[in-house]
Formats: structure tokens, C-alpha cells, sequence
């Protein structure tokens, strides 16, 4: 097995397996250092079946079910991600660390590509580790003590359209998580950013409106190019990533075209 770094910060193509076949044990510990090396790994060309996805899956631990997602008939941990032709809207097109709003939120995310636009509908990831260790010392120890409640519905950045949809959504249970700002990740024990711009409601303790300038900050260094990489996907490409440690954005940028998406989330520990 070969890892091909794609950038200085994160992500590598991972080649010479073939995930059709059952892996070793010494293959699968080396894929998995690759994966807590590189937070981002990819393989092309995996013609797997469903049932060969979910057992490469069930390699890393728990699958865990998507709340607003039905399975595929048999497979009840792949959901179907596609955005049609006529479809304008896309699913996960904002900066975000996936279902970060549970109690157990998952680890890995895994995509594998079944049918992609001719162009455009790369999913960009950033560097979580690489964006906390460039803070200040003064902002590392205020943010250490910090917890932030994450919610399930769509956090709008603009405090009007916000307030009009907390109104409109006044009386319904709303799924939410308070987790650490900063996490420590339970394999590496490297710390790692962890507020994104569409989950994070606030900090803990504090309203909306005094937590928004000091998260709108963390944001856009979220955003950096220098901390980013950006995978251009093909038929058969299998991604998977740590969302412990990245966050990521699918580009919305290919209309008129459909994109077809198998995702499978991996169940992960309680930050702490
Ligand atoms: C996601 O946000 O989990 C999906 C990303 C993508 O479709 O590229």
C-alpha cells in the first residue's frame, strides 16, 4: 500500500488495495495510520457492492444512522446523497464536521461515488488540528475552558433569518449536543478545532449575539486556503475522512447535472 500526500496539510490517495477483497489485519492497521496520518484518505476505482462497502465499514467500528436519511432497501447504514438535474440545492454545501449536533458523533464519514458531473462537485476539507495549533497562546487557554451546543437545524448565519427560523420552529424538539470547542482526538491526543458555522447555535453560557464575533473568527480561518485540500472525485472513488479532526464542504457548483453519493457514518466517542 502507497499513501500520495495531496497537499502540505491533509488528505493522500491511498493505492495498491483493493477493497473488493477482504483486508488483513497488517493492511488494515496500515490503512488506518494512514487515515489518522492523513485525516483524509482516498482509493480509486472501488467497484465494491453494497454489501462489500458496509463490510469495509464495519471495520472501523459502529455504523451509526443518519437522522434525516431513510438506508438503501437491505443496507440500512448507506444512504443515498444525489442531487438531480433539475435540483438546485445540494446537501452538506457549507463548512461542517458531520452531525456534530448528536452525542456520539461520528468519526469517520465515508462517501463512494456512484455517478459524478462531467465537472465541478469536488468536496473541500480543511484542517482542524492545523487551524488550532495556529491560534494565539491567549486564545488556546480561553477556548480551552469553552463548551458550544450544536443543534441539528440549519444554524443562518444572519441573526434575522435566524430569529425568523427559531419562531417558526418555537414548540418543535430540536436535536442538539454541547461539546468541547476544542477536542482532544481519542487515537492521536492531538487537539483540534471543533465549532463549525452551520451546527454551532453558541458557547455555552453565553447568548447567540455575544458568542457570534469570536466564532465568525474561528470560521474564517476555517477557511484558508493554506489549510484546505480540495478532492476532485470520479466513478468508483471511495473518500473517507475524520471528522473529529476536519471539516468539509461540497461545492455546489454543477447544476444541471446529477451526482450520485453512497454515504456510510462510522459512530465515534463523546468529545472530550
Ligand atoms: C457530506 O457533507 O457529508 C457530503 C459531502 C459531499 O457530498 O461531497
Amino acid at each position: 500500500m502507497e499513501a500520495i500526500p495531496q497537499s502540505n496539510s491533509i488528505g493522500a490517495e491511498l493505492r495498491g488495495l483493493d477493497l473488493t477483497a477482504s483486508l488483513s489485519d497488517a493492511q488494515f492497521e496500515q490503512l488506518n495510520q494512514a487515515f489518522l496520518d492523513y485525516q483524509v484518505i482516498f482509493f480509486r476505482d472501488q467497484q465494491l457492492s453494497a454489501q462489500q462497502y458496509n463490510d469495509f465499514a464495519c471495520r472501523f467500528g459502529r455504523l451509526k444512522d443518519y437522522l434525516f436519511a431513510d438506508g438503501l432497501d437491505g443496507f440500512p447504514y448507506i444512504t443515498e446523497i444525489v442531487k438531480t438535474e433539475t435540483e438546485t440545492e445540494s446537501f452538506g454545501s457549507f463548512w461542517h464536521s458531520d452531525s456534530a449536533y448528536t452525542e456520539l458523533p461520528p468519526k469517520i464519514t465515508m462517501l463512494h461515488a456512484k455517478q459524478i458531473p462531467p465537472r465541478g462537485g469536488d468536496t473541500l476539507f480543511a484542517d482542524m488540528y492545523a487551524v488550532y495549533d495556529d491560534l494565539s497562546a491567549g486564545l488556546k487557554s480561553t477556548l480551552a475552558s469553552l463548551k458550544a451546543i450544536n443543534s441539528a437545524s440549519v444554524v443562518p448565519r444572519d441573526e434575522d433569518i435566524y430569529q425568523e427560523v427559531k419562531s417558526k420552529n418555537s414548540g418543535q424538539s430540536e436535536q442538539f449536543a454541547i461539546h468541547p470547542v476544542v477536542r482532544l482526538h481519542d487515537e492521536t491526543g492531538k487537539k483540534a478545532l471543533y465549532v463549525n458555522s452551520i451546527h454551532t447555535l453558541r458557547f455555552d453560557g453565553m447568548s447567540r449575539e455575544e458568542s457570534l464575533p469570536l466564532l465568525e473568527y474561528l470560521y474564517q480561518q476555517v477557511t484558508r486556503p493554506e489549510y484546505s485540500y480540495r478532492l476532485q472525485w470520479q466513478p468508483h472513488t471511495l473518500a473517507m475522512w475524520d471528522n473529529r479532526c476536519t471539516q468539509h464542504y461540497a461545492l455546489n457548483d454543477y447544476h444541471g447535472y446529477r451526482r450520485v453519493m453512497h454515504r456510510i457514518i462510522v459512530e465515534g466517542e463523546r468529545p472530550l
